[in-house]
């Protein structure tokens, strides 16, 4: 494909964010649960651009659609999402100035709407009844409607989004551990995360074994994740890779952001507490191991749940 000076500037600066994205620290979780022979590590993944792991698909997707000429200069990127992957779309779009769209349920978080403002985004508000599953419908009915206006990113079916995790999570993790891991443990939203870093995991070691994690009900406080059960299964998801699936509490999860918050000194977000809940049961589980999690985002975007813990 030739390419125009104007998309390879935009290969440049993609370039030259990338430093930006990944490499996230892997803290030791050490008082807020401990076990002779178990330990329990988790990605601080708020240290990206955009302040949450979905920095990872973001920049992948943008990245691959410039690279495949889906995402020409002039075009707006456009996807659905009720938070951290429009927040990181965004900001990665600000600072490659690329106009981004999104179709956001009305009744996301006002802190969410105005880091999207913030940034610049074009928001589409869709019905608070719909949930993300209705902003994907609108999304593409206005990529159907406008296809030379969009590039549209659906990160729900996206390669991209859980290639991410593929070529940059897992291998972080296992050169983290050295080697030394033993479980991955991760909630499902659009599944990226647990989908990409368990494929490469287990292609490194494959006797690490995979939990998945979703909330315990279809009415749930825990952002970001999806009751398969009952919600759309995104095109991304491959219900082969985990060895074992557990169920999440919401308030048990809430019961650890005050806890790690007083006996770790990080401020997690309910989907981080809902993934140490679900490590801290394989925990139980066990009596040597090393398990490994990602905190996708810390409480900043969470001013509502904070309020009612303290
Ligand atoms: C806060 C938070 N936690 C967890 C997830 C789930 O990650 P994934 O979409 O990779 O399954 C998301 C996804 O949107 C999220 O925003």
């Amino acid at each position: 494909m030739l390419l125009t000076a104007e998309t390879q500037d935009l290969q440049e600066q993609l370039s030259t964010l990338s430093s930006f994205i990944g490499n996230t620290p892997l803290f030791p979780i050490t008082r807020a649960y401990s076990k002779p022979g178990v330990k329990i590590y988790a990605k601080l993944e708020w240290q990206q651009l955009g302040g949450s792991v979905k920095a990872r698909p973001a920049f992948r997707i943008i990245q691959d659609a410039v690279k495949s000429g889906q995402l020409q200069p002039g075009q707006s990127l456009l996807d659905a999402s009720s938070g951290n992957t429009a927040i990181a779309y965004a900001a990665i779009g600000a600072a490659i100035q690329i106009p981004v769209t999104i179709c956001l349920p009305e009744n996301a978080s006002e802190e969410r709407k105005t880091l999207l403002k913030a940034f610049g985004a074009n928001i589409v508000y869709t019905s608070r009844f719909g949930s993300t599953d209705e902003a994907q419908e609108i999304a593409k009915q206005l990529y159907s409607d406008y296809p030379d206006r969009y590039f549209y990113a659906d990160q729900y079916g996206n390669q991209s989004n859980w290639q991410a995790h593929y070529h940059t999570t897992a291998n972080e993790i296992f050169r983290q551990t050295k080697g030394e891991i033993t479980h991955f443990v991760a909630g499902l939203g659009t599944t990226g995360t647990f989908t990409g870093t368990s494929r490469k995991l287990k292609e490194l070691n494959p006797e690490i074994e995979l939990i998945s994690l979703q909330p315990d009900a279809a009415m749930h406080g825990l952002e970001g994740w999806k009751h398969l059960e009952t919600a759309r299964v995104p095109k991304i998801y491959d219900a082969t890779i985990a060895n074992q699936n557990l169920a999440i509490d919401t308030y048990e999860a809430f019961d650890l952001i005050q806890k790690v918050a007083q006996k770790e000194g990080l401020l997690i977000s309910p989907s981080a507490a809902a993934n140490l809940a679900g490590a801290i049961k394989v925990a139980d589980s066990i009596e040597e191991g090393v398990i490994v999690t990602v905190f996708p985002d810390n409480a900043e975007k969470y001013a509502e749940v904070l309020k009612s813990l303290f």
